[in-house]
């Protein structure tokens, strides 16, 4: 791999500062990962063909067969998209009162109890994994406490057992937010089949997508049937209105994508774990900056290459190094910023340290197809070239707007 100098020159020197950028074309987190279109349009012809284009389709019955495989569970109801497999899950499990959520995750976690009536408590999380603290959890667990919504955060789910004896303990139901984590094991066990249901995420920046997607993943029959009638304005499989419903039906257009990119799901797999080798091997040592390891005892997707930012060892924050890489054509995100605790519409609450500190250090890199491993070697060159220039790096970032 190319290494940085600290000689001037178009190559030498980061693109914000006159360099050539790393990249001539953008690389961003969240493009789609590829699929066969010849499969996908066999597929979506047959759809068509049929005339058979949503309201339980053979190609969303086959998606969510494949999807409770893959979960390792009996039950997978595929949605229009994941946002509202989490309001089905909370409120086909009858849930009541708050609900314990990280305060480090995307807005539709908390926005899902929210938007059904409940109120979201933020938990703060592990300050190395990102998930649910579990003390802290225990202590936020008042008589108004009816379920705990945890989060598979970047597709690396920790604590499993000890969070369910938790919620045993207190009677609570105990609900994933899976989105990160189609693929992934703990314990060497699907995600999936964790707590009461699971939901998974299909939207297009997702391992595997179906466009807009997602799903809820149970062994609990009755469950399952709940979550399909709601999601089907509240009709039975008898074809009456029994429970109060709204339409989160998955398409078949998008079973159709769904399934194809199922097909690739171990080449996605394979090539995000490259990406993950040559950012974890081009950026060793690199003081200031850590690649957030994958436990390789467990299946992983290696959909989430994130970065944490120490300031003080890099000489730049977080929000400048993003900055700079802007100008080197790699577009990142700042995962998750802010902590919901302190987002619009729930601010206010205590502070959450954990949650803060890691708001204000994770940057995610791109992956997926759209990437290529030369990217992401050049990808790492850019951060080497960027931070052996962080004073002017800095100083020239006085004069540009924060980040959006
Ligand atoms: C952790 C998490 N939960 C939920 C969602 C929402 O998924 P969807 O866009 O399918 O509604 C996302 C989307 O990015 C997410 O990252």
């Amino acid at each position: 791999m190319e290494r940085t100098s600290v000689v001037a020159g178009p190559t030498q020197m980061p693109a914000l500062l006159g360099g050539t950028p790393a990249l001539a074309e953008p690389a961003r987190v969240g493009r789609p990962n590829t699929v066969g279109r010849a499969r996908f349009l066999e597929r979506l012809n047959g759809a068509l063909d049929r005339g058979v284009l949503s309201n339980g389709g053979p190609l969303v019955r086959e998606f969510e067969q494949r999807v409770a495989e893959l979960a390792g569970v009996r039950y997978a109801v595929a949605t229009c998209n994941a946002t509202a497999a989490l309001q089905l899950a909370v409120r086909a499990t009858g849930l009541t009162g708050e609900v314990i959520v990280p305060a480090f995750t995307f807005p539709a976690t908390a926005h899902a109890v929210a938007w059904t009536g409940l109120t979201p408590v933020f938990c703060d999380v592990d300050p190395h994994t990102g998930t649910l603290d579990l003390g802290h959890a225990e202590s936020l667990i008042g008589p108004r406490t009816s379920a705990i919504l945890g989060v598979h955060t970047f597709g690396r789910p920790h604590g499993l057992d000890a969070l369910q004896q938790l919620a045993d303990g207190y009677g609570l139901r105990l609900l994933f937010d899976a989105a990160h984590a189609l693929g992934c094991t703990w314990g060497g066990r699907a995600v999936g089949g964790f707590g009461d249901a699971e939901v998974f995420s299909f939207h297009a920046t997702k391992f595997v997508h179906s466009f807009e997607g997602g799903a809820l993943v149970t062994d609990d029959p009755q469950l399952a049937r709940r979550a399909a009638a709601m999601a089907n304005f509240g009709y039975d499989e008898d074809g009456r209105p029994e429970h109060l419903g709204i339409n989160a039906k998955m398409s078949e257009a998008s079973a159709a994508m769904g399934l194809t990119s199922l097909d690739h799901l171990e080449e996605f797999r394979a090539h995000n774990r490259t990406l993950h080798e040559r950012y974890s091997a081009g950026l060793a040592g690199l003081p200031g900056v850590t690649v957030l390891p994958f436990n390789e005892q467990e299946r992983n997707n290696y959909q989430y290459a994130v970065l944490h930012v120490d300031a003080d060892g890099l000489g730049l924050t977080r929000d400048e190094l993003d900055l700079a890489l802007r100008a080197d054509n790699v577009v990142t995100r700042r995962y998750f910023h802010p902590g919901l605790h302190q987002a619009a519409p729930y601010r206010g609450g205590p502070r959450l340290p954990h949650t803060e500190s890691l708001a204000d250090r994770c940057l995610v890199l791109p992956t997926g197809t759209a990437t290529s491993a030369h990217d992401a070697e050049r990808i790492a060159f850019a951060v080497h070239r960027v931070a052996a220039h962080a004073a002017a790096v800095a100083g020239a970032l006085g004069a540009v707007p924060a980040a959006a």
